[in-house]
């Protein structure tokens, strides 16, 4: 612990997602900061397993500082490679430029670096705070697909969602045996984070299509964002429009392409974070990429 932690009456806490009380310290602390409510994880079996939490506790109990990491398995240019990511980055304002921050960092880094992982990721609104720590921020765009022609659906399509227990179910199940939705930039496993997102954003829709695959998209009348496909096989984009039965004047997909059988032309993405990277496998990362929106994180 550091000096300054154990002067002001500090614990430091490692690994403590198991102990309800300082869950909860946790889910107050990102309450607090960002006006998120990450409980809402409880509904769906907690966090993720793979969850590697610092933080720093007053003797109240509660959070004042907390760092974590996470084990999210990617695909690189057509490898998989052993990445973490890290996330609910926050420091409690009464306790901040002490170095509360700069210590758990490190204890984050220093584990994920002792367990071997080959590449670290983060999204960020503040990229000069981890250019210290060697990250770099890896340029993100979105693919512009050209209207593909549509043809008679075979496909059931069903709305699925995240009030009903059997969907939620099916939903995990696809996310645990999914193929990775491009070849060049994705996850391999991701569940916890998926399904936040889709509960932060009202407007995504999640589509089971046909036995294979559930599609998480949103549609205004004009354009169509394809944000994830979490299958077993990938459709193409005229088999996924075809199924939904749309047809948007435009159409955004929020991952790279690759596997979707369409032509798509890359534009510049400007989001409010931005995805940064570094580690051995850093170098191996060529876009034109994207990370999907339901795995942000
Ligand atoms: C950003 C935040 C976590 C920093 O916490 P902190 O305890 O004040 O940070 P520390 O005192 O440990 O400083 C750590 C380093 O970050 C730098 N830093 C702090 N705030 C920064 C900011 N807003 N922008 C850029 N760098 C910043 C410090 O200069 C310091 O750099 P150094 O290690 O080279 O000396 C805190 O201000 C916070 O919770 N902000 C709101 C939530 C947020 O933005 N979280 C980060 C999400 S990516």
């Amino acid at each position: 612990m550091s000096e300054l932690a154990r002067a002001d009456g500090l614990t430091l806490r490692q690994d403590y997602f198991d102990d309800p009380s300082a869950w909860k310290g946790l889910v107050d602390l990102l309450q607090d900061t960002f006006s998120i409510d990450i409980g809402i994880q409880d509904q769906f079996g907690g966090p993720d397993p793979s969850s590697m939490p610092f933080g720093y506790f007053d003797q109240e109990g509660r959070c004042i500082a907390n760092f974590s990491a996470f084990s999210m398995p990617m695909i690189v240019n057509g490898r998989a490679v052993k990445a973490a990511a890290y996330q609910s980055g926050a420091v409690r304002p009464e306790w901040r430029e002490r170095g509360l921050y700069r210590d758990l960092m490190q204890r984050a880094f220093d584990r994920t670096a002792a367990e071997g992982y080959e590449l670290d990721l983060l999204l960020t609104d503040k990229p000069v705070l981890y250019e210290r720590y060697g990250f770099r921020t890896v340029p993100q765009h979105v693919f512009v697909a050209q209207i593909p022609k549509l043809q008679k659906s075979e496909s059931s399509v069903r709305q699925l969602s995240l009030e009903t227990p059997d969907d939620i179910s099916l939903i995990k199940s696809f996310l645990q045996s999914r193929k990775p939705v491009s070849s060049c930039f994705a996850v391999v496993r991701q569940m916890e984070m998926f399904l936040l997102n889709a509960c932060f954003n009202s407007a995504i829709r999640l589509t089971m299509l046909g036995d294979d695959a559930v599609i998480a998209w949103t549609f205004d009348g004009a354009t169509f964002w394809l944000l994830d496909v979490a299958g077993i096989t990938i459709p193409s984009l005229a088999a996924i429009l075809s199924a939904l039965d749309i047809e948007p004047d435009r159409i955004e997909i929020c991952f790279p392409p690759d596997r979707l059988d369409c032509q798509a032309s890359p534009e510049p993405y400007e989001g409010y974070t931005v995805l940064m990277a570094r580690g051995k496998a850093a170098g191996e990362i060529t876009g034109p990429l994207i990370l999907s929106p339901m795995a942000e994180f």
